[in-house]
């Protein structure tokens, strides 16, 4: 697309904007990924000039910054849920393809939106993109879309969730929709059960306003976790056409299965990390309050109520101030019926393994002889994908979401009914942990989560998976 257009960043002077936008956008720059004209105009309550604002970036963005990106940057400090200071952009956006693109947090969303329609900077060729998470539960979000949809049409608004633009998450449905020996097998008959994990090493050290009052289930859970799952779980689309897509992965959010009252406690696992044997310091000290309820981490076990997947459970967790940084979707197949082998042991079952972080690839484990006279056996790994290991940069996943913005292509960005479907799923969890004023249980920040997390898979007589 050579269109020109404007991205209006709100929420300029922030983290987000900051460390993984701006860079990206950059990136698209660098590669010749963007059309001849564009700008970008952060918008951000801090007092900077525009030269002080070019100045942060350059010093966010890696190696020589080129002057010809930097002269397309402008920076306008303002309260942009004020529709007359928002009215002073007219003349500038007059005519634009402008994207407005809500980096801020998501109580202002309603306001910001209102300022655009009032101040009169919005019309058909705009674009709106959402950070998750939007809103707290399913009524505050349910407020805020209703705003939203008020000013824009469903084809105009992009909520974003970075997570489906990571490279392993495409190649996830190609594999599985490109390829008829892996469809064949994706089912209840022939998987045992599916684990997802996104653990981080980091902490919430800077931003512990924003997280104290969200938590990981609102944080990693109701939009990342969730769309990992919709995205191995879901039924194959007719195209690969936005809204085929998504039909099949709001399927996947309403059949979940309602996480009842009684079985939360037994179904969901939640940590706070306190200080590491090494020194780390406790959540309460990272985060900078007094006291919290909030958890940092998430274990659960999910049912999904259909054909496919009836009987196999999927595992997930998140976690900050785990023992790595590591993101996995791993399929466990079943064992054998019946084995000839008598080393093999159930463990020893094949697991595909499609790994987004830290570094990304798929893997295939199976079972292989081991070279010499006995017949023993041993598990091996195929790497379905050598060659993007061996890549020089894996592309941010902000890159290949912002091209997607302004090529208009909405096939990895949330619709309202999916994100109202998980907020849905997940808000009797919220309600039961308020209501119930149990608190997380606490885990040392280093460590894989409360031993309540382990129990949860043990029970089951299964184990969470570890990298080797
Ligand atoms: C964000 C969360 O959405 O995702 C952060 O708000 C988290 O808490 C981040 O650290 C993880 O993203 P990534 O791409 O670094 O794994």
């Amino acid at each position: 697309d050579t269109t020109p257009f404007t991205l209006v960043l709100f929420g300029a002077a922030g983290d987000l904007a900051r460390r993984r936008l701006v860079p990206s956008l950059y990136a698209l720059w660098c590669d010749g990924a963007l059309p001849e004209h564009w700008q970008l105009l952060g918008v951000s309550r801090s007092a900077l000039t525009s030269d002080e604002w070019r100045a942060e970036l350059a010093d966010a963005l890696e190696g020589e910054v080129a002057d010809d990106f930097l002269a397309r940057v402008g920076y306008v400090s303002a309260d942009a849920t004020d529709p007359q200071a928002l009215g002073s952009l007219r003349e500038r956006l007059e005519g634009q393809r402008c994207i407005f693109y809500l980096a801020t947090r998501a109580d202002l969303y309603a306001g910001i939106t209102r300022a655009l329609e009032e101040a009169g900077l919005i019309s058909g060729q705009s674009r709106m993109v959402l950070e998750k998470p939007i809103g707290l539960d399913y009524a505050s979000a349910e407020a805020i879309e209703t705003s939203v949809r008020g000013c824009f049409d469903e084809r105009q608004i992009f909520r974003i969730d970075h997570y489906l633009g990571k490279e392993t998450v495409q190649n996830l449905l190609v594999l599985r929709f490109a390829n008829s020996i892996f469809e064949s097998q994706w089912n209840h008959r022939y998987i045992d059960h599916i684990q997802i994990t996104i653990a981080e090493s980091g902490s919430v050290a800077g931003r512990g306003a924003f997280y104290d009052e969200v938590g990981a289930l609102r944080d990693m859970v109701q939009n990342h976790l969730l769309q990992l799952l919709c995205m191995t779980a879901m039924e194959p689309p007719n195209t690969l056409d936005a809204d085929a897509v998504r039909d099949e992965k709001v399927k996947v959010l309403r059949a979940l299965r309602p996480m009842e009252i009684t079985t939360i406690a037994e179904e969901v696992v939640r940590g706070q990390y306190t200080a590491g044997a090494n020194g780390e310091a406790g959540y309460t000290e990272d985060a900078g309050v007094r006291d919290s309820a909030t958890e940092t981490f998430v274990a659960m076990r999910v049912a999904i109520d259909n054909w496919r997947w009836a009987g196999v459970p999927f595992y997930l967790r998140t976690g900050k101030r785990l023992p790595e940084r590591t993101c996995e979707i791993v399929v466990h197949f079943r064992p054998v019926p019946h084995s000839i082998f008598p080393q093999q042991r159930a463990s020893m079952a094949n697991r595909l393994v499609f790994r987004l972080q830290p570094d990304e690839g798929i893997q295939l484990s199976f079972s292989e002889k081991r070279p010499g006279a006995a017949m023993d056996i041993r598990m091996s790994e195929l790497s379905l994908n050598p060659q993007t290991l061996r890549r020089e940069r894996a592309p941010d996943a902000y890159e290949r979401l912002l091209s997607d913005v302004i090529q208009d292509n909405q096939t990895l960005f949330v619709r309202h009914d999916e994100l109202m479907a998980a907020w849905d799923w997940v808000d009797p969890i919220l309600q039961n942990w308020r209501d119930s004023g149990v608190r997380p249980e606490p885990y040392r920040a280093g460590t894989w989560g409360p031993s309540a997390a382990t129990m949860l898979l043990a029970r089951d007589g299964r184990l969470w998976d570890e990298r080797e």
